[in-house]
């Protein structure tokens, strides 16, 4: 089906929702960031934006705004295509909310690219009398402003949020391995509101045996409906049973182990609860972590909060399979030579080989600082979805 372009008028406005589509930056991935806005003729009513995982979408959040307004918006300005399936969506369809709070004009910057949704919000709005608006150059601004959901949509892997937490002279832990606490209590707080967000919280086995840590989000507020997955990678199971993570009874603790871990080991730990799964070993040691990830996709986890130790860290790095950095830093010095940073892995000798971050966030919990960033990729101009 072809639709109309946008007038010049319509274009201002899309770029605005493409403007509040930012709000949702490391928040919402791997959905897509969205931005909306209501109008009534040609007057501004009220904004949206999608602005946290699970959350409304950006219509929905615009027609809430909208309530109590002086004008009665019929028109919507969206930056992506106003979903229509509720299958697998923790939302109901926008399609359906648009039509019932009687916008009669949508204008819409890009398709959804997902081949199994594609064009098919734009005909259900067509078809119950909507006039609908396409920008045919739409495409190449969502891919700009989207990576991580196009990125998610192409390789059906987790999005992957690694944090750690580190001194200023960036020590994750004393020599004598020691890391708690580095920061202080606002930025631990801080920690499990996002570990709240997410659908898995993961570490390798080195930290479990120093930290004795539980992986959950018990100081977010509120407590999330549905607890984050918790996973440790542990090739041999040497997790003991008697670990803080395994005796957690809330039926969220997973292992990846090697096919071949010991088999008494596995009936110890699944005893207690804890839901071991096999994968295959990785080439230098651990577990593969493309299996992983692709097997925690494949159980409807799509936002993997990591927080390991270097070891890990380095190797989640070297595979290429970080999507965000999440670093928090104390105003704190250790100043040992053996006390480690936060990644090992693969060294890189040239400034040029550095990984770059982009979309930084800076905020202050308490003395401590949190920075964060999306790693820099370049756009796939194949991603950028055409009308
Ligand atoms: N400050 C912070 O933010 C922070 C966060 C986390 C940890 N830490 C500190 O980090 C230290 C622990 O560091 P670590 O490097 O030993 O712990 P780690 O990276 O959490 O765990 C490493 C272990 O994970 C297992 N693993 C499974 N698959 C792997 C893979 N594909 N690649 C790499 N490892 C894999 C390996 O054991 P197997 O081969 O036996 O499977 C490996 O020895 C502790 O002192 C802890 O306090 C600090």
């Amino acid at each position: 089906m072809s639709y109309r372009a946008p007038s010049p008028a319509e274009r201002a406005w899309l770029a605005r929702s493409v403007e509040l589509a930012r709000l949702g930056r490391g928040a919402v991935e791997p959905n897509p960031r969205v931005g909306a806005v209501l109008l009534a003729g040609d007057q501004w009513v009220a904004d949206g934006a999608h602005l946290a995982f699970g959350g409304p979408h950006a219509e929905i959040e615009a027609l809430i705004a909208s309530k109590g307004a002086p004008l009665r918006p019929d028109t919507l300005v969206v930056s992506l295509e106003p979903c229509s399936a509720t299958a697998g969506k923790k939302t109901p369809p926008c399609t359906t909310a648009i039509v019932e709070a009687g916008i009669r004009r949508v204008v819409v910057g890009a398709l959804d690219p997902d081949p199994r949704h594609r064009g098919a919000g734009l005909a259900l709005l067509a078809a119950a009398g909507v006039e609908v608006a396409l920008d045919p150059e739409g495409g190449a601004s969502f891919a700009r402003e989207n990576a991580p959901f196009l990125r998610q949509l192409e390789r059906e892997l987790p999005h992957v949020v690694l944090k750690w937490a580190m001194t200023l002279d960036g020590r994750i832990a004393t020599a004598s391995g020691s890391s708690r606490w580095i920061t202080g209590e606002a930025a631990r707080a801080d920690v499990h509101e996002r570990r709240a967000y997410a659908d898995a919280v993961l570490t390798g086995v080195g930290t479990l045996l120093v930290d004795d840590c539980r992986l959950d989000a018990r100081l977010a507020r509120p407590l999330p409906r549905t607890p984050p997955w918790r996973i440790v990678l542990d090739a041999d199971l040497r997790t003991p049973p008697t670990a803080a993570f395994a005796q957690l009874a809330d039926g969220r603790a997973a292992i990846y182990a090697a096919s071949d871990a010991a088999p008494a080991r596995v009936a110890a730990l699944r005893a207690c609860g804890v839901d071991v799964r096999h994968v295959a070993r990785a080439a230098s040691h651990g577990v593969d972590l493309p299996s992983v990830l692709r097997d925690l996709h494949r159980r409807g986890v799509r936002r993997l909060w990591v927080e390991a130790g270097p070891r890990l860290a380095g190797a989640f790095f070297d595979a290429g399979l970080v999507d965000r950095v999440c670093a928090y830093v104390a105003p704190r010095l250790l100043g040992a030579a053996d006390a480690p940073g936060p990644l090992e892995g693969a060294p890189r000798l040239r400034m040029d080989e550095a990984l770059a971050l982009e979309e930084l966030g800076i905020e202050r919990f308490g003395e401590d600082l949190r920075i964060e960033g999306a790693v820099r990729r370049a756009v796939c101009a194949a991603h950028e979805v055409r009308a």
